[in-house]
């Protein structure tokens, strides 16, 4: 009998091995091969030369010929999702939508599912196929009686196995597709166990090009290891279109839409939903849900106004200080850059005498979210700065702007869409960078009192100023 053949596989990063590496020289990880069989690649056949005569079909075409059909794109009428995609789905595109266990991928997808199938929303519903590999039917239907699911045009079945999940998209012809996870089917040509990185490799492959032959819109879901990586490879995010995250804390009810890759839109925009008894409601102006409704402002707090993508999200920002009794002071920043911190903290000290070599100095982002951008490095001093000296900032103010090493304050993009955002959610006053004359003459006819400050000193006695 013929020796079965087998090699190691790094469940981590997919690199290949002729035997058992205790740490891989890839992805630097220790103790994640495993032995898989190897399968024989068939040999080509000495006559399968390629044809020398081209096929009309295939011929390279002029890109002003190429159709321009906005009817390519699905739209799910979740604005939120949709606008994280780009406008919608693309037809027969493949997106990997990952996130952690629990934290609603399947909810959220069949809603997808039902929005798209839905005879009210839609003109021509579409006819959506949803493996849920990991539950039964019944507790999908479970799931889409509490989610108000009700069409015809969804099929559902817990096939595994994807050369029979095959057989189904022939059969139903669906053009929208689900894999609800990837991790939990398998395919039948490859011996090794479902999850597994050669696994997820192949199933995405056959995925993929069913879903370019047969223009069939398909999601798959993945889950996330503890490391925060994509369940197994990376090369699954090679492999797809889009890849969507969906994070947030368990613990509370809002869930964030990240695109990470993104070949039909831009990767900037987030998409903020809601958990609710019946299932996701979209937030469609999160700034509500971060502030804090109370009237009265608190020392250590500050508003600022950071582009998510194309939108404005009003953010609060609470520092604490206190002294420490150990010779190196902590610092903890969540929801900005830890090296940021620190050079706030420098220019600080160096251009106002702020001394906090014996203080703890903690950030925190209310919401969860991350500030890449450097408009909000105004809001944190002066965050750091009212905890320091107890004292509120002025109340109802919005604060703007980016600090540089020497205490200036630098201007920042989309000044006048961030100004209407905080007027829309009753500022009534903005701290923000000097900027020229024609920008100035259009914020100033906005409903909100605009300060502009050139230094540090000035934004500091702007902010401390009661109204
Ligand atoms: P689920 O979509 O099963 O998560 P995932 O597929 O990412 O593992 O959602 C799991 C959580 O969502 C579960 O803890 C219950 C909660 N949930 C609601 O709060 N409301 C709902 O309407 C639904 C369907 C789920
Ligand atoms: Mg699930």
């Amino acid at each position: 009998m013929a020796k079965v053949k087998t090699k190691w596989v790094c469940q981590s990063c997919g690199y290949e091995s002729f035997s058992y590496l205790g740490r891989c020289p890839d992805c630097g990880n220790f103790a994640t091969f495993c032995e898989e069989s190897v399968q024989d690649t068939p040999q080509l056949k000495s006559n399968s030369a390629p044809s020398l005569v081209l096929n009309s079909e295939l011929r390279a075409q002029k890109i002003n010929d190429v159709k321009n059909d906005e009817k390519i794109r699905l739209k799910t009428n979740m604005q939120e999702l949709d606008r994280v995609l780009g406008g919608g789905f693309v037809a027969g595109s493949l997106v990997l939508l990952a996130g952690d266990p629990g934290i609603g991928k399947s909810t959220l997808i069949l809603q997808t599912c039902k929005n798209l199938c839905s005879k009210d929303l839609n003109k021509n519903p579409v006819c959506a196929l949803y493996i849920c590999a990991e539950e039964s039917p019944e507790q999908v239907k479970l799931r889409a009686l509490r989610l108000g699911v009700n069409s015809d045009c969804l099929y559902v079945t817990n096939q595994n196995c994807l050369e029979e999940v095959i057989k189904q998209i022939d059969e139903i012809k669906p053009e929208f597709l689900v894999v609800d996870s990837i991790q939990a089917v398998f395919s039948s040509q490859i011996t090794s166990s479902s999850g597994s990185v050669s696994q997820i490799r192949e199933c995405t492959n056959i995925l993929m090009h069913i879903a370019k032959q047969k223009n069939i819109t398909t999601v798959i879901i993945g889950h996330v290891t503890k490391e925060g990586n994509i369940a197994g490879p990376k090369v699954l995010e090679h492999m797809v279109d889009c890849v969507i995250n969906f994070e947030g804390d368990r613990y509370k009810s809002y869930r964030i839409l990240r695109s990470i890759k993104n070949r039909f839109g831009t990767t900037s925009e987030v998409g903020v939903f809601n958990m609710e008894d019946d299932g996701l409601s979209e937030v469609l102006n999160p700034s509500e849900l971060f502030l804090n409704p109370s009237e009265s402002a608190n020392c250590g707090c500050s508003v600022i106004a950071t582009l998510e993508g194309t939108r404005v999200l009003l953010l609060e920002i609470q520092s604490l200080t206190g002294s420490t009794p150990y010779p190196n002071p902590r610092r903890v920043a969540r929801g900005i850059e830890y090296n940021r911190l620190l050079q706030i903290l420098a220019v600080l000290e160096k251009r106002v005498g702020l001394n906090l070599s014996k203080q703890d100095v903690y950030i925190n982002v209310i919401g969860g979210i991350d500030i890449i951008e450097p408009a909000a490095d105004l809001g944190v001093a002066l965050a750091v700065l009212s905890c320091a000296r107890d004292i509120p900032l002025r109340e109802k103010t919005v604060i703007i702007g980016e600090l540089g090493l020497s205490g200036e304050i630098r201007a920042v993009d989309n000044l006048e869409k961030r100004l209407k955002e905080a007027q829309k959610l009753g500022f009534e006053c903005a701290i923000v960078p000097c900027v020229n004359k024609n920008i100035s003459q259009k914020i100033n006819k906005l409903d909100i009192k605009v300060i502009q400050v050139s230094k540090l000193t000035d934004a500091i006695i702007q902010a401390f100023k009661q109204n």
